[in-house]
C-alpha cells in the first residue's frame, strides 16, 4: 500500500522551507511531473497554437488538443468537443451565466443554487437574476451542510430554469447529492450546473452519470498550473449558445458587419490559449491518476479522522460540519473561543503552518452558520501524519501566545 513518503519527493516545495501546508482547498502543491511538462512544452514546442502551418505551431496544437482529450477521459465527457478550456472555475461559471443564463432565463423564472456556494456560483447568479428579473432561490442545510430531499424537492419547482450547485463544499467538505438533484432539477425542466472545484481533485468524476449539463473546475487544486480551467457542456447545448468573449481565434469568417463562428469548442475559446497550462494540466491528471482515487480518499479520511479527534480534544475548538471525518473530504473548518481566525492563522504561520482563515469566499454560508469568520485546515494527499501532530501541538499554543 501507498504512503505519502512515497510522493512527497515529488513536491519540490515540500522538501523546503518545512511548511506544514494545510491550505489544499486554497490550492494544491505542483510536482516536478506539471513543472517539467510546461518547462518542456516552452522549451520544445512553444508556437501560438491553432494558427501556425508549420511544425512547431501544430506541435503546440497537438498537445493542446491532447490535453483536451485527457481531460474528457478523465471526467467522463462523450467527446472532447465538450471541453472548453478557461482560466479556472469562476470563468467556467461566468461563460455559463453569460452565454446560457442571460438567453434563457426570463422575468419571474427562478434560479436555485445553495446556501453553501463559494461567490464564484452566487454572483454570476445574482447578475442573471438582477438583469432577467428573475428569482435567485437558495436550498438550505442541516447542522452537518446536507441539503436534504425534502429541502431540494420542495424549492426546485416548475419555475426553476436553472439549477447550480457545488459538487463538495469548500468550508464543510460535505459532498452533496449532485446526481440526485440533477435527475430532479431535469424533471422540472431546469438546466443543471455542478461546480466541482473542491471535487475534481479528491473523488472520480463523471459527468454522464452525474447527467450535469455544464460542469467546472479549476486546474490548480488538482497540482495543475494557476491559470487553466475547464467548463464541460453537453454538446448539444453548447452548440446552441453564444460565445462569451469575441475576437480571434473563435471566429469562422468575418466580414466589416458581421462573423460566423468556430465549430466547438473554439468558439468559446477566444483570443490566444493557455497552452502550457493545459499541457500541465495533463501532466496533473496523468500525475493524479497514478496516485490513484482509492489512496487519495484513504489518506485524507485518516488525516482528517486524526486532526478531528485531536482538535475535539481541545474544549475552546469548534469544529464545523459533520461528526464523521469521512464526511469532510480533507477539509475542517473551525473556530477558536476567543481567539480570531485571522489571529489563529498569523499565529500558526509563526511555525510554518499554512491555513486558511476568513469568510472562505461564502459570506452567505458564514451568515446562515452565524459566524463572521472561520479557520480551516485542508489536507491532501501528501500530507502525513506527523504534520497533523505537529499542526495540533501548534494549535493548542495559540491560545497562550494570545495569552489565555
Ligand atoms: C467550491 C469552489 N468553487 C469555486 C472556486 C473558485 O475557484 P477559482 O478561484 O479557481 O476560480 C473555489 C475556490 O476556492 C471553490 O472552492
Amino acid at each position: 500500500m501507498a504512503r505519502p513518503e512515497d510522493f512527497r519527493g515529488d513536491f519540490p516545495i515540500l522538501n523546503k522551507g518545512d511548511y506544514i501546508y494545510f491550505d489544499n482547498a486554497a490550492t494544491s502543491q505542483r510536482p516536478t511531473a506539471v513543472i517539467e511538462a510546461i518547462k518542456d512544452f516552452y522549451e520544445n514546442s512553444n508556437a501560438n497554437p491553432l494558427r501556425g502551418l508549420y511544425d512547431l505551431s501544430m506541435d503546440a496544437t497537438e498537445r493542446y488538443e491532447n490535453a483536451r482529450s485527457t481531460v474528457a477521459d478523465f471526467i467522463g465527457a462523450s467527446s472532447s468537443e465538450e471541453i472548453i478550456f478557461t482560466r479556472n472555475t469562476t470563468e467556467s461559471l461566468n461563460l455559463v451565466a453569460y452565454s446560457y443564463g442571460m438567453d434563457n432565463v426570463n422575468e419571474g423564472d427562478e434560479i436555485v443554487i445553495t446556501i453553501m456556494e463559494h461567490h464564484s456560483n452566487i454572483l454570476p447568479w445574482q447578475m442573471v437574476a438582477r438583469a432577467k428579473k428573475a428569482k435567485l432561490v437558495y436550498l438550505e442545510i442541516d447542522e452537518e451542510g446536507v441539503i436534504s430531499k425534502e429541502e431540494y424537492e420542495s424549492k426546485i419547482t416548475d419555475k426553476a430554469k436553472i439549477v447550480s450547485v457545488g459538487h463538495v463544499s469548500n468550508v464543510f467538505g460535505v459532498t452533496n447529492p449532485v446526481k440526485e438533484i440533477a435527475a430532479y432539477a431535469h424533471s422540472k425542466g431546469a438546466t443543471v450546473i455542478v461546480d466541482g472545484a473542491q471535487a475534481a481533485p479528491h473523488i472520480p468524476v463523471n459527468v454522464r452519470d452525474i447527467d450535469a449539463d455544464f460542469y467546472a473546475f479549476s486546474g490548480h487544486k488538482l497540482m495543475a498550473p494557476m491559470g487553466i480551467g475547464v467548463l464541460y457542456g453537453k454538446k448539444e447545448i453548447l452548440e446552441n449558445m453564444n460565445p462569451f468573449l469575441t475576437g480571434g481565434e473563435m471566429i469562422e469568417y468575418v466580414t466589416r458587419e458581421d462573423a460566423t463562428y468556430a465549430e466547438l469548442p473554439h468558439k468559446f475559446e477566444a483570443g490566444t490559449v493557455n497552452a502550457a497550462g493545459a499541457v500541465g494540466l495533463e501532466a496533473a491528471i496523468k500525475y493524479l491518476k497514478g496516485v490513484g482515487f482509492d489512496f487519495i480518499r484513504e489518506q485524507e479520511d485518516k488525516l482528517t479522522r486524526r486532526m478531528m479527534e485531536g482538535m475535539k480534544k481541545l474544549p475552546y475548538i469548534k469544529i464545523y460540519g459533520s461528526n464523521d471525518p469521512e464526511k469532510h473530504s480533507g477539509i475542517v473548518t473551525f473556530t477558536m473561543d476567543g481567539v480570531h481566525p485571522h489571529d489563529i492563522s498569523s499565529v500558526l504561520n509563526d511555525d510554518h503552518v499554512c491555513i486558511r482563515a476568513g469568510h472562505h469566499c461564502a459570506q452567505p454560508l458564514m451568515q446562515f452558520i452565524g459566524a463572521g469568520s472561520t479557520a480551516r485546515a485542508s489536507v491532501y494527499f501528501y500530507n502525513t501524519e506527523e504534520e497533523v501532530d505537529r499542526f495540533l501541538k501548534h494549535l493548542e499554543g495559540v491560545r497562550s501566545v494570545m495569552g489565555y
